[in-house]
């Protein structure tokens, strides 16, 4: 008899229950320490047991009617751009009084937005009242600070699980915590997901920009409810720019167009849908797809072009769907060149048709759409379309592509000091179909187990026991993914073998360059190399999946200075 990985999971899962229902944070609980599936570390659990039903019941229908997007005109609505911020003044910077850096003052509040002409104005929470929030633009080295406000309503329009970790009810529904997404950041500054505030309440946040320019985006990472808070509509994008990359001549103005892309369901009234169990005390669901797919807050927008190469800089913030792109004219595809990866230029363009991009990636592109002039492209996902590119007629400018972009700088292995092996876990509990997912089966309010030297050199190996893919995002740090090495999952959970399987393979090309988020996929080993440089203090990494996130998937780093 074969076993399927399911069943497999949940047979190691629970050869040895290890956790039981014990309150957030910590009162005494003790939870049984677990024999199998094999973890390096420590037992002892604190925060909440699984929550339940699992994902099967996410899928059912909601109460509401929903909006059917595949019924609406495409392509009547034009692609909205953030604008770029100007700041609100000048304050005295923290790390030396003598000198001035911009201030901003960017207030959360609940508005509406149209995310078509023909759907009726939708309540979502923003940054500054728009969806993607203002778009800020610093210079690489140049220190921004930013006072975040919270001035959301004191009830949430989204379901609240109070049984998650962090969002117990003797916290208020409405809680946030900025983070800017990739930025080298001072720890008070990176919006800890414990350091949140409710209506009423601010951070002031100091972004030293040290660091290469990239494409860094900003939402909402309050414990147990960012999930909610980013799918209510609390991001914006992040821009680093600094001279190396002016001085490639890269199309800019109306030739740099930001795409922030995220899924959502809408009922027929226009308004946000988002699933729940069915248990009304443990609504939390694994995942969330939603039918309609959005660019900048529209659904099927225009874009008219130049017949021109552009600049497309592209956010996956969607809460969990991967997204396969590729441009088409005609039915042919579009070819198109990869820059940039998370953390700022390739060293070379990459080639491709089509590329993976997981929640919390960015992807820096050049397309020339000169052969295109007069005709139309269009943005797909898989075989969804997203967006479509009207290229003007006449006189088509061709650009070259720059041949070499950032001089790759390889972290060596010789300079790693620690090696840590840390699992994905995913635990079913039959009974009750509740779920839980780690990070090397830790559960978040543990001890600190990950605390590598300030400037120390490591390599993580992600080795991921699950069905899934889990984009795994480290704060503070940029990263080079080493590579990917196929292992038997099955064999590792039922005996704690390790049996690989193939030789490793290296990142593609396009992902090849300075990453913050990777993705660990099911049945590999994922090595990624890191230098902790940059600030000491406490951080998270995570996955950014954020039901995942949610449900502790989620773990405290503390870097040592
Ligand atoms: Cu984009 Cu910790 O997150
Ligand atoms: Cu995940």
């Amino acid at each position: 008899m074969t076993l399927d990985r399911r069943q497999l999971l949940l047979a190691a899962s629970f050869a040895a229950p290890w956790w039981r229902r014990a309150s957030c944070g910590g009162d005494g609980a003790v939870v049984e320490s677990r024999t199998a599936p094999p973890a390096p570390g420590p037992s002892g659990g604190l925060c909440v047991g699984t929550r339940g039903p699992a994902s099967a019941a996410s899928i059912e229908g909601p109460p509401r009617p929903p909006l059917h997007p595949d019924a609406l005109a495409r392509w009547v609505d034009p692609l909205p751009v953030p604008a770029v911020r100007t700041p609100d003044g000048l304050r005295p910077d923290p790390h030396d009084p003598g000198r001035s850096i911009p201030y901003h003052r960017i207030a959360m509040r609940e508005s509406e937005v149209r995310v078509h002409r023909d759907v009726p104005p939708t309540r979502v929470w923003t940054y500054d009242g728009t969806l993607p929030g203002p778009t800020l633009e610093v210079r690489s080295g140049k220190g921004l600070l930013v006072e975040w406000r919270n001035e959301l309503p004191a009830a949430h329009f989204l379901p609240v699980d109070h049984g998650l970790c962090g969002a117990g009810p003797d916290r208020p529904d409405v809680r946030t915590a900025v983070d800017v997404h990739g930025a080298r950041v001072p720890p008070e500054s990176d919006g800890y997901p414990e350091d949140w505030y409710g209506p009423g309440g601010s951070a002031l946040h100091h972004y030293p920009n040290r660091q290469d320019a990239a494409t860094l985006w900003y939402h909402d990472h309050a414990i147990g409810i960012e999930r909610l808070n980013q799918y209510a509509g609390l991001m914006g994008m992040y821009l680093v720019r600094d001279d190396f990359e002016d001085g490639l001549g890269l199309p800019s103005g109306s030739r740099e167009v930001p795409l922030v892309l995220f899924d959502r369901m809408f009922d027929a009234k226009g308004q946000l849908l988002y699933p729940t169990s069915g248990a009304p005390d443990a609504p939390w669901v694994s995942e969330f797809y939603g039918d309609a797919l959005l660019v900048n807050g529209k659904l099927y927008p225009y874009l008219e072009v130049e017949p021109r190469q552009h600049r497309l800089r592209v956010v996956n913030a969607s809460n969990s769907r991967f997204y396969l792109l590729s441009l088409f004219r005609s039915g042919a595809t579009v070819p198109m060149h990869v820059i940039g990866t998370d953390q700022g230029l390739l060293a070379a363009p990459a080639p491709l048709d089509s590329f993976t991009l997981a929640p919390a990636e960015r992807a820096d592109l050049l397309v020339d759409f000169g052969p295109a002039a007069g005709e139309s492209v269009v943005l797909r996902n898989q075989s969804f379309e997203l967006l479509q590119f009207r290229v003007k007629s006449g006189t088509r400018r061709s650009s070259p592509v720059p041949a070499r972009l950032r001089p790759a700088t390889k972290v060596a292995e010789s300079t790693v000091v620690k090696t840590r092996t840390l699992t994905l876990n995913q635990y079913r509990d039959p009974k009750t179909s509740g779920m839980l997912m780690l990070l090397n089966a830790t559960r978040w309010a543990e001890a600190v187990s990950e605390s590598p030297a300030l400037d120390s050199v490591e390599i993580w190996r992600l080795v991921n026991l699950t069905e899934d893919v889990h984009p795994i995002h480290l704060h503070l740090v940029r990263f080079q993914i080493l590579d990917r090495q196929a292992f038997d999952a099955d064999e590792y959970l039922i005996s704690g073998a390790m049996n690989l399987r193939g030789d490793p393979a290296p990142p593609a090309p396009y992902e090849a360059g300075w990453k913050d988020t990777v993705r660990a996929e099911p049945g590999m080993i994922t090595r990624i190399i890191v230098r902790f440089e940059g600030y000491a203090g406490r951080y998270v990494w995570h996955c950014h999946v954020l039901e995942h996130a949610a449900n502790e998937m989620m773990r405290p780093f503390e870097v040592v200075g």
